[in-house]
């Protein structure tokens, strides 16, 4: 089993029968959703599933999950998501799978969230992942513009065969090359600020709990800011 499955796995210990669950997209949230489906079958586990992506909906569908928006529900008790980056103070970087928009909806909708990582994933500080920003395409070169006289480094997402990747809502990801995010907060009150954004990867003061897989075995935190 590999660290992915094994967070995975380990994650949905914490859904109890009745639970509005959120569920996340990307390489390792597919395991929790593959061990939900599981339950759901073989002990009969009884919860109703928000995804947060197109991938996630035909993946929970096709395992028997029943699904309702997160329009149609009036809450989320819990998300459980991957993540790209996570740093010592529980802020993190989403949107490696383009899905950060629907993601950051269900995640602000929950009672409580918790990120299923590898190791690899930990850092001191935010910013060697490129940071994503969805963008809506009208206007989009000039936000561009904006990004790269900032010193952004700026690039369009693209698909493998060249052309633009367009994310589940019909908006472009421009990444960004930070290398360092100093101060995650004025950085994500910059990019929110910029008429065209739609939303960014910076996910901050959202994560209750991390559980990261390693060598030794896994590792559950706690953010203290939400004990
Ligand atoms: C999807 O847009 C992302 O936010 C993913 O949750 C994140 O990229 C983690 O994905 P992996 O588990 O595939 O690394």
């Amino acid at each position: 089993m590999n660290f992915k499955q094994m967070v995975g796995i380990e994650a949905t210990k914490y859904i109890q029968n009745d639970m509005i669950v959120g569920l996340g997209t990307g390489s390792t949230a597919y395991y929790m959703v593959e061990e939900v489906g599981r339950k759901i079958k073989e002990e009969g586990l009884k919860i109703t599933g928000v995804t947060t992506s197109k991938a996630t909906e035909a993946q929970a569908s096709a395992l028997g999950i029943p699904l309702r928006s997160i329009d149609e529900v009036s809450h989320v008790d819990l998300t459980i998501d991957g993540a790209d980056e996570i740093d010592k103070n529980f802020q993190g970087i989403k949107g490696g799978g383009a899905a950060l928009l629907f993601e950051k909806i269900v995640a602000t909708y929950s009672k409580e969230v918790i990120w299923i990582v590898d190791q690899s994933k930990m850092v001191n500080t935010l910013g060697a992942f490129p940071l994503p920003v969805e963008v809506i395409p009208y206007g989009s070169q000039q936000i561009f513009r904006i990004l790269e006289k900032r010193g952004y480094q700026p690039q369009f997402r693209l698909k493998t065969d060249g052309s633009f990747l367009y994310t589940d809502s019909q908006n472009l990801i421009i990444d960004l090359a930070m290398e360092t995010i100093a101060n995650p907060e004025q950085l994500a009150e910059e990019l929110t600020n910029m008429v065209g954004v739609v939303e960014h990867g910076l996910f901050l003061n959202m994560v209750h709990r991390v559980i990261i897989g390693s060598d030794s075995g896994l590792v559950t935190l706690e953010n203290p800011k939400f004990l």
